[in-house]
Parts: C-alpha cells; structure tokens; sequence
C-alpha cells in the first residue's frame, strides 16, 4: 500500500491505472469506513481512501480541533484490507490559499442538516470536488449513515457532468442499532447507552409506516418527545422524499426518516429508508 500526501505524486501513480475506486474520509477508520473499502475493491482494479479533515465543513464552534485525528491506525487498518493507496494531504496541500471559489449548492443544502449546519453542505461539496478532479475516479463511494450528503454530492456529480458513478454504501450498527461513527468515541459509558435510541426511534416511524400508518406529524412528534424527555436536544426527526430529500406527503412512497439529535455534547444523526 502507498501512502502519499502530495498531489503530484498521486497523480503520477494513479496516471496508468485501469480504473480507480475512491473512498473519501475524515479518518478515525470504523467498520462502516471499512465496508466502504470493500465496495470500492469490488469496483475497480485500484482503491484510493483519502483521509483529510476539512476545516472547510466545520463552523467555528464544531469540533474541528477535537475531531480524532489516528493516522498510523487508520493506516494499518488499510493496509490490512488490501488499499492500494491512501491519500492523506496536509491542509497546506489542499488548501494552499484561502479557498475563495466555492460551490453554490440547491435549496436542499439549506434543509436538514444544512440548517443545523450552515455551510456545512458547501464545505463538503467543495473538498469532495477537488479530490475528485484530483482522484479522477470512476467510481466513489459514500456512506448512507450521511444521507444527505451523498444525495448532495450524487447531485453535484450529476449537474457538474463528473464522470464518476456515486455509490451508497449501507450504514453498519453495533449490536444495539447505533450507526457507527467516529463521533461515538466521544460518548462516555451511560451516554453509549442511551445513543441507540436514536435509531430506536427512526425504527418505531419505519415500521409504523410499513404497517401503514400515515400520521407522519404525530409519529415525528412522538418520536421527538420520547428523546426530549430522554435527555437529548432534537434537532429535527423528517420524513422526506427518498428522491427529493423534500419533506413528505401522505400521497408519497419511497420514504426516508433523518433524524439528528443532541446528546449531551455529542450530535448524533441517523436514518433509515421506508420501503411501505
Ligand atoms: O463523510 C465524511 O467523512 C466527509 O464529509 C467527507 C465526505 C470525507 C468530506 O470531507
């Protein structure tokens, strides 16, 4: 496995290559990272992950600064799984200058996460942008755990002409339903306890909708009172269009329910598809 942290170099060694897989990352490598890696194996004769934190995505009051930084793991652990290259550029690297050409995204970059979030979306979509046309794979690979995101950046692939087929990857739980992420390392004991409900909740509107339950607004309700009186912040629990990501109607099929709440200092956001 190479690991190179120069633009040049990757493009040197990636010129010849039959057809690239890419996985971008922020690093702190989990199983759902790893499931990742394993799509893109089967994608394409050569896989790239990059790890790179972008302080592009983070408003000055995130944890930019916190955010888990185990390089030397994260490479072990790619190196086990057969990566032929992992692209870890330094700040400068990426962002010599200040970055001044950003990318103006849809509406739905202002919803959801992007109104907890503001210029989250854009911060995103701009390093994603720049590791492809520095990747220039074929095929990349997102994880569903951040729906929006990959709608978001399928889109920009989409209306940007990017040659590249955007893939979704399913989000791995623990054995209690949480969504692995690398944020649930900051939740001490009694938090991890408690961050399954999250998924617990999205669960009960998912089944109750399968079941054939159109209430959306009082199952939303519900499920956002049972977190509040649970001890966590409710950002939004949504029931929006799978192909819009536009809130649903009771006429709507093709469902997906996002939820993002707070524990404690930890913000935790999951989803799950309908399928009623
Ligand atoms: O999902 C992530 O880890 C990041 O948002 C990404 C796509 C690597 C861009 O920094």
């Amino acid at each position: 496995m190479e690991i190179i942290t120069d633009i040049s170099s990757l493009r040197s060694f990636l010129k010849n290559k039959a057809s690239i897989a890419f996985v971008p990352t922020m690093g702190n490598l989990h199983e759902g990272h790893l499931s990742l890696v394993q799509m893109a194996k089967q994608q394409a004769e050569c896989t790239v992950v990059s790890i790179f934190v972008n302080h592009l995505q983070f408003s000055p009051t995130e944890d930019f600064n916190q955010y888990p930084r185990t390089l030397e793991k994260d490479c072990t652990l790619l190196k086990d799984n057969d990566v032929t290259v992992v692209f870890t550029p330094s700040e400068r690297t990426l962002y010599p200058e200040a970055q001044k050409v950003l990318l103006n995204l849809p509406p739905v970059a202002n919803t959801l996460e992007g109104e907890y979030r503001p210029g989250f979306f854009q911060g995103v979509a701009t390093v994603v942008l720049k590791l492809f046309n520095i990747v220039q794979p074929q095929v990349a690979i997102f994880g569903k755990k951040d729906y929006q995101q990959f709608y978001i950046v399928q889109e920009m692939a989409r209306q940007l002409n990017f040659p590249i087929d955007i893939l979704a990857g399913e989000t791995i739980r623990a054995a209690d339903g949480l969504a692995l992420s690398s944020r649930n390392g900051y939740l001490n004991n009694d938090e991890r306890i408690e961050a399954s409900r999250l998924y617990k909740m999205l669960l009960l509107i998912k089944q109750a909708i399968e079941q054939g339950n159109k209430n959306f607004q009082k199952l939303q309700d519900n499920a956002k009172r049972i977190l509040t009186q649970s001890g966590w912040k409710v950002d939004y629990i949504a029931l929006q269009q799978r192909n819009t990501l536009n809130q649903a109607t009771v006429e709507d099929h093709e469902l997906v329910v996002l939820g993002a709440a707070w524990l404690n200092k930890t913000r935790l956001i999951d989803n799950l598809e309908i399928h009623d």
